[in-house]
């Protein structure tokens, strides 16, 4: 059966390609072809996953499915939560977005936050939503090389390093988005 994911992202792309085959033959939106921007205006990210899902299936009435993620930072009501691919400004620049949290963040001690990522599927019509979520705190500056996004000042609860400092594959066992992933496969496996 054919599934789109509505990502122009190889690495999130392959990653779920490899967990569904054979099962699901999963295709991404720069296979299609499709470059057209779905806007994520709304106010949750279940929201904004379901809206990209909607858009998707109305297009190509195929089974498809979407993510949205966030970083919530308690000391920060939730923020950048929604916001957070652009926190820094419309670049949606990764340093921006962290010297920000920073500086929002250099007199407070409660440093706690979690990532936070909602899948919306549309399948036979039908939709679903699944979630994960990791929970931790926000280092006072950056560590490590690898990853992408706030990875470099978030460090896991139950961890001494940040996610910037962490293999790909052991990310991915404890992430916001692999636990999300893990329900999402669990549900197209039955
Ligand atoms: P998206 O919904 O996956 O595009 O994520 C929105 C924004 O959240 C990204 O632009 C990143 O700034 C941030 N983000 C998402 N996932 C991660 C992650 O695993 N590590 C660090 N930042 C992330």
């Amino acid at each position: 059966m054919k599934l789109i994911f509505a990502t122009h992202n190889p690495g999130k792309l392959q990653e779920v390609k490899e967990l569904l085959a054979p099962k699901y033959e999963v295709i991404g939106l720069t296979e299609l072809n499709d470059h057209e921007d779905i806007p994520e205006n709304e106010s949750t990210l279940e929201g904004n996953a379901l809206v990209k899902a909607r858009a998707i299936w109305e297009k190509y009435q195929l089974s498809c499915f979407s993510d949205d993620t966030g970083l919530e930072i308690d000391a920060l009501h939730g923020a950048p939560g929604v916001l957070s691919a652009r926190y820094g400004g419309i670049e949606k620049d990764p340093d921006l977005n962290m010297d920000k949290v920073l500086a929002e963040l250099s007199d407070v001690e409660l440093r706690t936050a979690q990532f936070r990522t909602s899948i919306a599927l549309i399948i036979n019509g039908q939709e679903q939503l699944f979630h994960g979520v990791v929970k931790g705190t926000i280092r006072k500056n950056r560590s490590g090389g690898d990853g992408f996004g706030y990875d470099p000042i978030f460090q896991p609860d139950g961890y001494q390093t940040t996610f910037a400092e962490m293999s790909n594959s052991a990310k991915n066992k404890i992430s916001h988005r692999g636990m999300a992933i893990a329900a999402l496969v669990e549900f197209l496996k039955e």
